[in-house]
């Protein structure tokens, strides 16, 4: 059977507008396509442009030239949001409230009422695996369990596709194997997750295929076999694609 794009982005080019400054490109020309059922792991440094890439798939940054579609609908389409879940790179919940009531805020906006709230919430906290805590306050909460919280908020409507900009930033080891194990299960499931990070040891084990970014632009998209073939690991190829490293030099 072919596989069916979930994500696909065209010549995508964004520039930012400062006063008093030239236009500064964060994306020059990006192609790129996420498939059904796929974890793809949206990789690049600081600054490559992982994030404003994103933030075009959610219609919050529109694009200067090109674009991108989600379930065949344009990004510039506010229905293309039906399906997603989004955990932001940043996240601030009004910290007086439970996890519960986060979840029926959010779940309210995507229509959800009454009985079916009530399950969907349960589900979520259960698949997060906080639900011993989901009626405590969210600023009794761990940083890992705040990060578990965004994640259920993203869950929360049921979503085809997971778009979750660095899941595991600033957890601990054990933080960061609970969000892998999450992102596991909802690939059991069916889900795409297209997700960034900077974790290459948790993207290799994760992932089928991976794109690296670098100045705005692709710089190696493949699977994880194919990119790692005859390297030490995906942290080499990293450093080589994006020139930190020739290919058989070592660093110390
Ligand atoms: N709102 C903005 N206005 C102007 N420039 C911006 C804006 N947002 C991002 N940029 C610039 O665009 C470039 C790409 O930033 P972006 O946040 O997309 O990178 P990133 O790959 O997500 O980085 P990180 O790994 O640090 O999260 C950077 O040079 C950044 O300074
Ligand atoms: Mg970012």
């Amino acid at each position: 059977m072919a596989s069916q794009a979930v994500i696909c982005i065209r010549d995508l080019r964004v520039e930012y507008e400062t006063p008093g400054q030239p236009p500064h490109a964060a994306v020059k020309g990006l192609n790129l396509v996420v498939n059904q059922g796929e974890t793809f792991g949206f990789l690049g440094p600081n600054g490559a442009g992982k994030t404003t890439t994103m933030n075009v798939l959610l219609g919050f940054v529109k694009p200067t030239a090109g674009g991108a579609t989600i379930f065949d609908v344009s990004v510039g389409n506010p229905s293309a949001r039906q399906r997603i879940g989004y955990l932001p790179e940043l996240t601030y919940y009004y910290k007086f409230l439970t996890a519960v009531e986060l979840l029926r805020f959010y779940g309210r906006m995507f229509g959800l009422r009454g009985a079916e709230m009530e399950r969907r919430i349960e589900t979520v906290l259960n698949l997060v695996e906080l639900q011993d805590a989901g009626r405590r306050q969210i600023k009794t909460y761990s940083k890992g369990m705040q990060q578990r919280v965004g994640l259920a908020q993203a869950l929360i409507n049921n979503p085809d596709l997971l778009v979750l900009d660095e899941p595991t930033s600033g957890l601990d080891p054990i933080g960061r194997m609970t969000i892998r194990a999450i992102i596991q299960r909802l690939k059991q499931e069916g889900k795409t997750v297209f997700f960034s990070s900077h974790e290459l040891g948790e993207v290799e084990t994760v992932c089928d295929r991976v794109c690296i970014l670098h100045r705005g632009a692709v710089c190696a998209e493949g699977s994880i076999q194919d990119l790692t073939r005859g390297k030490e690991n995906l942290e080499e190829v990293f450093l080589e694609v994006i020139g930190f490293k020739k290919a058989g030099e070592s660093l110390s």
